[in-house]
């Protein structure tokens, strides 16, 4: 074999390799399904929401005028089928609309858990991480995967 196909085929081989690493990775990997954030962190995010997000959320996550609702349809089918990482990038950079620098990844992180549990995601062992790349393995699904 010619070096140039060796090295064409061991370059194939890799990517094949990464790209099945990766759907292994969506398949086993973690959904909003399979408990990714932890009671105590939705009950510490439920806090830190009454205090930094329900004047213009609602106290119910119900929404006022120009803030929408965080639960049900029409917010659930926003984020279908994105890594969690992209909607908690959308309240690191927006939220709370008038400060969204005064509050730490960390306290976000439990708001999005208190969010998830308001949702009825359910909770699990685990909480849920601030970090853009472990986010980024948990898909958001609106509905249940089917087994
Ligand atoms: C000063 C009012 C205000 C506060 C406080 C506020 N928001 Fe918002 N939020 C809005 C408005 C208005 C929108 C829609 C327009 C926009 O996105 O700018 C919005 C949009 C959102 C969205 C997108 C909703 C969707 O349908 O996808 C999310 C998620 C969100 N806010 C979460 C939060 C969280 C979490 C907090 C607290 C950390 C918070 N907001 C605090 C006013 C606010």
């Amino acid at each position: 074999m010619k070096l140039t196909h060796r090295i064409s085929l061991f370059v194939a081989t890799g990517i094949l390799g990464l790209t099945m690493q990766n759907s292994a990775m969506a398949q086993q990997g973690a959904n909003v399904w399979d408990g990714v954030y932890t009671k105590a962190q939705a009950v510490r995010g439920e806090e830190s929401y009454q205090e930094r997000c329900s004047a213009c959320h609602g106290a119910q996550m119900q929404g006022i005028e120009e803030a929408p609702t965080l639960i049900q349809g029409a917010f659930v089918y926003n984020w279908d089928g994105m890594p969690v990482s992209i909607l908690f990038q959308r309240l690191r950079e927006t939220m709370p609309l008038d400060d969204p620098k005064g509050t730490s990844r960390k306290i976000k992180a439990d708001i999005l858990a208190y969010i998830m549990s308001k949702n009825n995601f359910p909770e699990g062992q685990r909480p849920l991480p601030y970090q853009n790349s472990q986010l980024k393995r948990i898909q958001w699904n609106a509905l249940k995967p089917a087994e």
